[in-house]
């Protein structure tokens, strides 16, 4: 089994890093190709918990190359603080990291405009990571590939170039520009630390493919925050959906097999944008309290609400779903009635499909489902669950149009029903 995605099918939060930490037991390769230290992905290992931001989820495994792949944004800060973090609670592999160096390097003026514009009337509740203006550069053709580590006066010259572009804008936002001299000052330290691990990693991952290892494209943030097919403005620069795996790492289509969706039983979003289902009540609470929905990066408590079918149909479409695993089944258990929507009211009439402009005017139409209140979170096969809660599966299965794969009932990575 060569080439698979694991792409998030919601707005992000799907349970990444458990699901592919599973699926890295049969891989050689996890390559991340997208976004950046925006990402903040969750595995629980034991009672410890740790979380990742620029790292693959396989790194916890032995003998598993980890690519951090071209189309990712990378803050070398973070990345080396995340390293030394990794060693530190036993993980002295979490140096043994593969760095495109046509990957694009965040630096400090990204973070400064991102953070300065969250305070605007058109902030859009980014993570302020310096996401955005890094692949704005990036598509301006004044951004800093990571390859400029390995020289630190081709460094100078790009920072210099890319800070005087946003001059302009710092001082319109009412910031202050920072020196040439104490960006270089801020990334230089890193750079002697990670220039060995650069390289061509599409050739890595190449002849990982021709030898007919197994190689996993970890997608971060999810389809609905995709640049392109995500709900716009309010989304992410990058390309979160399983077609970024061939662009971000450089893989041609023929080479992906299998494009697996990580489907939250419900659904959460940070930051603004519209959310149809979103439940503003106790319920809503409820499921941020027993899911523990807080932004793993900013703490930001995440909105919450039902299961929206039109944008899961729409998740599979646009990815080519072939499989899908569902997250977090047991954070329903408990609730007398689980609400689906299996349709929008818009102005002009019902649909079922999800609208790619005035989301924001769509009401729901929900469906409901008996729930649950055996807890789940032993049960390792389909048949040690309870009707309803196979019924819910079987109804997320059918939305998605393919098998799951994947359930999970628990964080820890034993709390799972592997189909
Ligand atoms: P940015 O990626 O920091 O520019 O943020 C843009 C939007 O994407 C904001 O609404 C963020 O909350 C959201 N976002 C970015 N990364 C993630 C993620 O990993 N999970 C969930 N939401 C994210």
């Amino acid at each position: 089994m060569p080439g698979i995605v694991v792409v998030g099918a919601q707005w992000g939060d799907e349970g990444k890093g458990k699901v592919v930490d599973i699926l890295t037991e049969h891989a050689h390769v996890v390559v991340r190709y997208a976004g950046g230290p925006n990402a903040g992905h969750t595995l629980v290992v034991g009672n410890e918990k740790v979380i990742v931001r620029l790292v693959p989820s396989g790194i916890l495994r032995e003998g598993t190359a980890c690519v951090l792949a071209q189309g990712m944004v990378i803050d070398p800060q973070r990345l080396c603080d995340e390293i030394d973090e990794l060693k530190k609670r036993g993980y002295q592999r979490a140096g043994e990291l593969h760095i495109s160096d046509r990957a694009h390097a965040i630096l400090s003026y990204h973070r400064l405009v991102d953070g300065l514009r969250e305070q605007t009337a058109g902030a859009l509740g980014t993570t302020k990571r310096g996401i955005g203006p890094c692949y704005e550069d990036k598509a301006a053709r004044r951004g800093v590939p990571m390859g400029a580590l390995r020289d630190l006066r081709e460094l100078r010259e790009l920072a210099g170039r890319g800070l005087e572009a946003w001059k302009p804008v710092i001082a319109a936002l009412g910031g202050t520009a920072p020196t040439l001299e104490s960006v270089l000052s801020e990334i230089e330290p890193f750079a002697a630390r990670l220039a060995p691990r650069l390289c061509d990693t599409a050739a890595l991952v190449d002849e990982a493919l021709r030898a007919k290892k197994t190689v996993l494209f970890e997608g971060a943030q999810g389809t609905l925050l995709d640049v392109d097919h995500g709900t716009y403005p309010f989304v992410t620069s990058s390309s979160a959906v399983a077609g970024g795996a061939c662009t971000g790492a450089g893989v041609g289509p023929t080479r992906i097999e299998r494009v697996v969706g990580l489907v939250k039983a419900y659904c959460t979003r940070v930051g603004a944008g519209p959310f149809p289902t979103e439940l503003k009540d106790e319920t809503g609470e409820r499921l941020r309290k027993v899911g523990d929905e807080f932004g793993s990066v900013t703490g930001r408590p995440r909105r919450t609400g039902w299961l929206d079918l039109p944008a899961l149909r729409y998740a599979a479409r646009i990815n080519g779903l072939d499989r899908i695993a569902i997250t977090k089944l047991d954070v329903l258990t408990g609730l007398p009635k689980l609400r689906v929507c299996v349709a929008y009211e818009t102005p002009s009439g019902r649909t079922e499909s999800f609208p790619t402009s005035g989301l924001e005017q769509c009401k729901p139409v929900y469906r409901d489902y008996e729930g649950w209140s055996e807890n789940i979170s032993g049960a390792r096969a389909m048949g040690d669950l309870p009707r309803a809660a196979r019924e819910y599966v079987a109804m997320i299965e059918d939305a998605a149009g393919c098998e799951a794969m994947i359930v999970s009932v628990g964080s820890r990575r034993d709390e799972t029903i592997q189909k």
